[in-house]
């Protein structure tokens, strides 16, 4: 495959900033796209002392009520003045490319607010035009719900509206109300809203709830799940089929595909779940008229539902099983953290030793055949955050985990306000370590190792744009080659378990990133020993 600068997607790296997090410049407490701008040379400033993403994902900036702190739009072609202004936003845009920086929105298109025109003029009256903009139903005959479906965030994705006395679907918060994409009109004025930003520059989006903005058409009742069990979340009890990756989703996304076709250059990632299988379909067929990225969370997935979360025999199976489930040209997505999650190394620390598997996890996600995202904070090893009951903010929390412990503000110092405001912050910060000041005088730190291997990335073609091949492993060790003619191939070996373990290289080569930097240098005897939960990168003509 011949790459051309608008397949950049292919070989980035991307940083998700959660907007209210990252920097406050205005002193609320709140982060500002102002302060996404002050903060722009950590993240790229083209030379090796910054992180060298080379594009960022923004979490909603648009108008809302803030009942789910942006996922709940109210004007998809604005900005919320808890952020700024669209001069703010045009500035950012143009301040990103000046470094090279590509700029991603958060699209989305499964809901509105309650508060978008859209949805007040819908609940307004039965004959309202816009009424089949959104999804309305009677109560069955015997006075219950339309049907069984249940809301993300638990209990029924039903609410009545008394004024019209109908119910309207909402898969998540009752203040979210679904759009309806059967209706043309619903889909081209979204699709509008694509054209708004890429006309102002925006070089792609993170769509969110992908999979879900096409049900069946009769609304049928999804199947009950017979794995449920007791303690198992709410939404489980049922089989998300009607309502989830419904076969005429991908036909919208093919449609949405087209938009951003219309514009060179542009990048579109989807938020799915499913088997690989019914991921890999999100980036259409082999011609590539679906979605550029698919997000695969199954490493997260596994770490949540308590099975071996970090595990070289899991990671295998789950990268084997993206790999053999894409289109051919196809590239994987593998996530390990964003704004929905505990953090990484909060996932992996029963046993105190997360900080260690966070930094195999960033061999692990450089090295893989993939596009890297990093949610903020998890270069330095953000932790999740207690917060007190008084202070919790994400409404999610009444009937599921909440979120906030994973949306503290970024630790940018160890100064009181931690470097993002002088003001309190909408959620308390963590203890003062870690922070970016400290880790980015340490070449030791977490930090220092994302950046060096980021960078490397950059700098190594088969990093970048070979081919993955499983490589044979010892027992607890998850091994890999990237290999691309004509380039000097990569080995990658994670080692998950408690004891050291030695990988087979007979090729030999030369170590050029490891968990720990006394493990860099040229291998002996053709073999890499790697103590336990460490990783490293090989370099060799050839593997
Ligand atoms: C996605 C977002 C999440 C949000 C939900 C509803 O899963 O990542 O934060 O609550 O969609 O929009």
């Amino acid at each position: 495959m011949s790459l051309g600068p608008e397949d950049w997607w292919r070989e980035a790296v991307v940083y998700q900033v959660y907007p209210r997090s990252f920097q406050d410049t205005n002193g609320d407490g709140i982060g500002d796209l102002e302060g996404v701008i002050q903060r722009l040379d950590y993240l790229n400033d083209g030379t090796e002392r910054s992180l060298g993403i080379d594009a960022i994902w923004l979490s909603p900036t648009f108008p809302s009520p803030m009942a789910d702190f942006g996922y709940d739009v109210s004007d998809y072609c604005g900005v919320h003045a808890d952020f700024g202004t669209m001069e703010t936003m045009d500035r950012l845009i143009g301040e990103c490319h000046r470094r090279g920086i590509r700029l991603l929105l958060d699209w989305v298109p499964n809901h509105t607010s309650e508060e978008h025109p859209w949805f007040i003029e819908s609940r307004s009256s039965r004959h309202n035009p816009r009424r089949d903009w959104y999804i309305w139903r009677d109560a069955k005959p015997d006075g219950s719900l339309p049907n069984n479906w249940k809301s993300v965030f638990g209990g029924p994705a039903w609410t009545l509206d008394e004024t019209t006395g109908q119910y309207y679907l909402h898969s998540f918060l009752k203040e979210q109300p679904d759009l309806n994409w059967r209706n043309p009109e619903v889909e081209a004025a979204m699709l509008e809203t694509l054209r708004f930003w890429f006309g102002r520059g925006i070089d792609g989006f993170r769509i969110d709830v992908m999979g879900m903005i096409v049900k069946h058409p009769e609304l049928a009742d999804n199947p009950l799940n017979g794995d449920w069990m007791p303690g198992d979340r709410e939404r489980s009890t049922q089989l998300w089929q009607n309502n989830r990756n419904y076969p005429e989703v991908y036909d919208a996304v093919k449609r949405i595909r087209a938009v951003f076709d219309e514009y060179p250059g542009r990048m579109g990632v989807g938020e799915v779940f499913g088997t690989a299988e019914e991921v890999g379909r999100y980036y259409g067929d082999d011609d590539g008229n679906g979605l550029h990225l698919a997000f695969n969370f199954q490493f997260i997935h596994e770490a949540e539902h308590g099975l071996t979360a970090w595990d070289a025999g899991a990671l295998r199976r789950i990268v084997n099983a993206a790999e053999a489930s894409l289109p051919a040209e196809a590239q994987p997505c593998f996530a390990l953290g964003n704004h929905d999650r505990p953090r990484f190394i909060s996932r992996h620390n029963a046993d105190a030793r997360g900080p260690e598997r966070a930094r195999a996890a960033v061999i692990l996600l450089l090295g893989l055949r993939n596009t890297p995202f990093i949610y903020y904070g998890e270069e330095i090893g953000m932790e999740d955050v207690d917060i007190p009951e008084d202070r919790l903010q994400d409404p999610a929390r009444i009937r599921t985990i909440g979120r906030d412990p994973e949306r503290t503000p970024m630790q940018w110092d160890a100064s009181p306000g931690r470097g993002f405001s002088p003001a309190e912050p909408w959620l308390p910060f963590g203890d003062t370590s870690p922070n970016v000041a400290d880790q980015d005088r340490d070449p030791g730190s977490l930090l220092s190792l994302y950046r060096r291997a980021i960078w490397l990335r950059r700098n190594t073609a088969a990093l970048l744009r070979g081919a993955y091949r499983e490589l044979p492993a010892p027992a607890d060790v998850f091994a890999w080659a990237r290999v691309l003619p004509g380039e000097p191939s990569v080995a990658v070996a994670v080692n998950t378990g408690p004891t050291p373990r030695e990988v087979d290289l007979p090729g030999g080569g030369t170590v050029i990133l490891a968990t720990d930097q006394a493990l860099e240098g040229p291998l002996k005897s053709g073999k890499l020993t790697l103590p336990p939960l460490a990783a490293a990168m090989v370099q060799a003509p050839k593997y």
